[in-house]
């Protein structure tokens, strides 16, 4: 199990705070004493200081129990790593990518760029298109 971790953002950039790494040197209370305050609840005031600020200062936690990440860029890169399926218009649904496929035969593993699968109900290697949906002109 990782370390418990805890984060404030201000919208544009978080910043994560491990505890159990945290070696209370106190360079943040001393270099940001408005953000950084042990005593208060919670210890960091994130709206107290500007992003470019509390960025340098993260960065000197000479123990790596502060670090960072930009929001925009986190979610940029969520949604890159997200399954991507495309509904083909009166055609099939293309899943891009590698899926593991499970139906009544059991599991296998599609390594292809594009699966396309039936959803015209016509295919006769389901739940596959084999092109059958142009043959019944399907429309959807
Ligand atoms: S600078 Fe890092 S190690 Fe030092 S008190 Fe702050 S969070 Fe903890
Ligand atoms: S969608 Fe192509 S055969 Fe059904």
């Amino acid at each position: 199990m990782s370390a418990p971790t805890k984060t404030y953002t201000n919208g544009e950039v978080t910043i994560v705070w491990k505890p159990k790494t945290c070696i209370h040197s106190g360079v943040c209370v001393r270099g940001l004493p408005e953000v950084f305050q042990p005593k208060a609840k919670p210890w960091i005031k994130i709206e107290a200081a500007s992003t470019e600020a509390l960025i340098a200062q993260v960065k000197q936690c000479p123990s790596g129990a502060l670090s960072y990440f930009m929001n925009a860029e986190a979610a940029q890169e969520q949604q890159q790593n997200l399954p991507e399926v495309e509904v083909s218009p009166n055609g099939p649904l293309i899943f891009y990518g590698k899926l593991l496929l499970k139906d009544q035969q059991g599991e296998q593993i599609i390594d292809r760029q594009k699966t396309a699968f039936c959803r015209c109900g016509a295919s006769k290697r389901k739940p596959f298109c084999d092109g059958s949906h142009r043959e019944i002109g399907f429309q959807a």
